[in-house]
């Protein structure tokens, strides 16, 4: 199998339903979002400085949204990293499976939804760098 690489994360735009009294984003599973959607849960009154992620996921894909505010992303796949800065909430990045991504630059009050195709499983995290420089070695 090939290994997973950050060519094959890209930024996903949904519609966007403009009105002068405010605008809406549908996302409907299996449509718009290219997995079955098993969960959502998103990251918010996050303090200046912090970051987030910091880890991998085995067997998981995730579309992370700045539904507010914005923020970077650095996804990395052992061999190429590149910045995404998400401030847009009809846009998304598609995150796949094996991508080591780092969460930072949280704008005042940024809210970061994510839909995932799994449930929350801790054994399908890799949390060491080094872990996943060798785990990337045997994909
Ligand atoms: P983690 O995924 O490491 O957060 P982030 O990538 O945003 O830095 O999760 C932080 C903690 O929350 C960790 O103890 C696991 C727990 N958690 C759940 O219990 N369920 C979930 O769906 C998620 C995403 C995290």
């Amino acid at each position: 199998m090939n290994k997973a690489n950050i060519y094959n994360c890209s930024v996903v735009e949904f519609l966007k339903i403009h009105s002068r009294s405010g605008n809406i984003t549908p996302i409907e599973n299996l449509d718009n979002i290219p997995f079955d959607i098993k969960r959502v849960y998103y990251l918010y009154d996050v303090p200046g400085g912090a970051e987030r992620g910091g880890h991998a996921h085995k067997d998981l894909e995730q579309c992370i949204i700045a539904i507010s505010g914005s923020f970077d992303i650095i996804i990395d796949d052992g061999e190429n990293k590149k910045v995404v800065n998400l401030n847009r909430p009809n846009y998304g990045l598609h995150v796949i499976l094996g991508i080591w991504r780092e969460l930072l630059n949280f704008s005042s009050g940024a809210i970061c939804l994510v839909l995932a195709s799994k449930k929350y499983d801790e054994d399908d995290y890799i949390r060491e760098y080094d872990g996943f420089k060798t785990y990337k070695l045997k994909e």
